[in-house]
């Protein structure tokens, strides 16, 4: 397994765009669920969380299409320095909304564009 660093994971989190959905510390959108460490929904194991996630890939693909214009692309090591963001408890109750980018908070503000089913 690789090492897994959550202070590093707060950042992905906000500048790949999983806080456009997702909530952390009640920053972030509400269009997927609550990632908090309190939430019990969250997959406690990282192979379960990834699979998870790609649950979400059709909206996240749709977002950075239409809103991000750029891909949202991960290694492995950043896939598991957001898994350790996610179980943190103490690195999340530090997230703020100072940890957003601009553009990131601009999509936020101005609500995402949600894919038409
Ligand atoms: C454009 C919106 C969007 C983005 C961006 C997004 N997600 Fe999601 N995600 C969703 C939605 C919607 C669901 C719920 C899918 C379902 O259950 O049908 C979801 C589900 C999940 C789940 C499962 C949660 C549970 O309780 O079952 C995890 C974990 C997750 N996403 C992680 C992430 C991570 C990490 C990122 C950033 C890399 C991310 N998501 C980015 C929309 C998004």
């Amino acid at each position: 397994m690789p090492e897994m660093n959550a202070a590093r994971g707060k950042d992905l989190f906000a500048e790949r765009g999983c806080v456009v959905c997702h909530s952390v510390n009640s920053v972030g959108g509400n269009i997927g669920p609550s990632l908090d460490a309190s939430n019990m929904n969250i997959a406690r194991e990282p192979f379960e969380f990834f699979a998870s996630m790609w649950r979400g890939a059709e909206q996240m693909l749709h977002l950075q299409q239409a809103d991000l214009g750029y891909q949202i692309d991960f290694s492995g090591q950043d896939i598991a320095d957001i898994f350790a963001f996610v179980q943190d408890g103490e690195i999340q109750e530090r997230f703020t909304e100072d940890d957003l980018p601009d553009h990131i908070r601009d999509i936020i503000d101005n609500g995402p564009s949600i894919p038409q089913n």
